[in-house]
């Protein structure tokens, strides 16, 4: 199975999807990057791994929401890709996109979802002063950060965490939850029944 990572910022999840395919931990080829941001680290470490298709996408460029994501369903679809992974991708995705790549798009959101959807989940929890928060891996559909939950990991707050020193442990979490869902995916272990996703 091909792939395509999406992202917006430093790519650190991409960092580590790009170590796990090369030890074997994730058994599907990194087929492209792309970015709606030009200047992402993401996209420099995607073209130091040799990823074949490496590609800003400014969305300046594009009429709308949905004229943007027609070129970027064109542009996956060049490459082949069979399913779509976004990592820090800071975009709203339209139906036409989702419809796309129906049940074949996987994100990670810092949190336990349904708790602190968006894009400030870290600092919402911290500020909501819960205890425990954590990282959610899940299918994307028509609602922002609201598909079937694919992977969950609880990380505890500790009393004088700081959004960085949260950040830090979340991430950490991250960068082993999100190889192991997308290998998941690609050897066809996971199954849909409702919301619910049956592993194995
Ligand atoms: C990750 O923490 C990811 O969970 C978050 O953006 C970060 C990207 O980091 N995504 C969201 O908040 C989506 N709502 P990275 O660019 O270093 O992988």
């Amino acid at each position: 199975m091909n792939f395509a990572v999406l992202a917006s910022g430093n790519g650190s999840n991409l960092q580590a999807i790009i170590n796990a395919c090369r030890k074997g931990k994730v058994r599907a080829k990194l087929a492209a990057v792309i970015s709606d941001r030009s200047q992402a680290f993401a996209l420099e470490r995607a073209r130091k791994a040799k990823v074949p298709c490496v590609l800003p996408l400014d969305p300046k460029g594009f009429q709308d929401r949905e004229d943007f994501d027609r070129r970027l369903v064109e542009i996956l679809a060049e490459n082949k890709v069979d399913f779509v992974v976004l990592a820090g991708f800071m975009r709203i995705l339209s139906p036409y996109f989702i419809q796309s790549f129906r049940d074949r798009i996987l994100n990670i959101h810092p949190a336990l979802l349904p708790a602190f959807k968006g894009g400030h989940a870290i600092a919402d929890a911290l500020a909501y002063g819960v205890k425990v928060t954590g990282v959610t891996v899940h299918f994307v559909d028509e609602e922002v950060d609201h598909g079937p939950i694919i992977l969950q990991e609880a990380v505890a707050i500790r009393p004088k965490d700081t959004a960085e020193t949260l950040a830090f442990r979340i991430h950490k979490v991250e960068h082993r939850l999100y190889p192991a869902a997308i290998d998941l995916f690609a050897r066809g272990k996971l199954r849909l029944a409702g919301r619910v996703v049956r592993i194995g």
